[in-house]
């Protein structure tokens, strides 16, 4: 079995639901607590083993690219200046030399046709998808715990979880076979299912690993919901041929494409750091009492 080296990150879409901070800021560069919400991703991508990231961007994304390249000024004012601890945790941020591809979405035409962008950079080899504003928050990394699954059973995996309660039309939702543990055969997937009709309430959360022949059933650029070339929909062929596992992974989700995820991730993240996490919740308690 090849293992899993390369990630795909869907980074092109315009943010509407975090408008207006994503106007002049792409999206994924928004901030949780210190940093952007890619770093996050980044993070858990290496976590995981990934040797190579592809990054699928739009036109005003240059800050995505800067922020994982050398900015010598700051970096030479950070040393002269002693703030060695600062400047350490700038330079852990950089890429590796040639660990980050870039590649240009031209139009919006969905998260299948982002992926199908990606082909040429991740080849013959199955590969991951993560999408970029969704961060996992988990020990070990939640795309580690895919690797895992995926080591255990092959073919391609797709991490589901319960959709907020009248939420499920709004997403890919699952259907499953028995569970096996946090694994299950899937039986099957519809990309954003009139309400009422959704065969379970389990959604498709933000982490894929797929296996190559993907890139043929995005190359008919046949269109679904909303218009868009669907990832689902490209999956869903590909599930007459392969199998397709969902895993409940073990961590929490948090959507920061959204005001209020990106703000219950701020917060949630913010309480969790050892250098922060007390004055935060001091902070928090003092504003509740007002
Ligand atoms: C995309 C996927 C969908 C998934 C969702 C998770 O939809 O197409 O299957 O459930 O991300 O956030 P989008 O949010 O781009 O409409």
């Amino acid at each position: 079995m090849k293992p899993i080296r390369k990630a795909v990150l869907p980074v092109a879409g315009l943010g509407t639901r975090v408008l207006p901070a994503s106007k002049a800021t792409p999206k994924n560069m928004l901030n949780v607590v210190d940093r952007p919400i890619l770093s996050y991703v980044v993070a858990e991508a290496r976590a995981a083993g990934i040797e190579h990231i592809v990054f699928v961007i739009g036109r005003g994304q240059g800050a995505i690219e800067d922020y994982f390249d050398h900015n010598s000024e700051l970096e030479q004012n950070l040393e002269a200046k002693g703030k060695t601890e600062i400047l350490a945790d700038v330079m852990a941020e950089l890429a590796r030399p040639g660990e980050m591809s870039f590649v240009r979405q031209m139009q919006p035409l969905g998260l299948g046709h982002a992926v199908w962008c990606a082909r040429d950079l991740i080849g013959d080899e199955p590969f991951a998808v993560m999408l970029p504003d969704t961060v996992m928050d988990a020990e070990p990394a939640a795309l580690a715990q895919m690797v895992a699954a995926y080591n255990q059973v092959g073919g391609n995996i797709i991490t589901v979880e319960p959709a907020p309660d009248g939420h499920a039309h709004r997403y890919g939702i699952v259907a499953l076979g028995e569970r096996q543990g946090r694994l299950a055969p899937m039986t099957g997937m519809v990309e954003k299912p009139a309400p009422g009709t959704e065969p379970s309430n389990l959604f498709i959360s933000g982490r894929y690993i797929l296996q190559p022949e993907i890139f043929a059933m995005l190359g008919d650029h046949q269109t679904g919901a909303g218009g868009e070339i669907q990832l689902t929909d490209a999956m869903v062929r590909l599930m007459q041929t392969q199998a397709f596992h969902a895993l409940e992974y073990d961590g929490v989700t948090y959507d920061c494409g959204d005001k209020l995820g990106l703000l219950r991730a701020n917060v949630a993240l913010a309480l969790k750091r050892p250098d922060l996490g007390a004055d935060v919740r001091a902070m928090i308690e003092g504003l509740l009492k007002r």
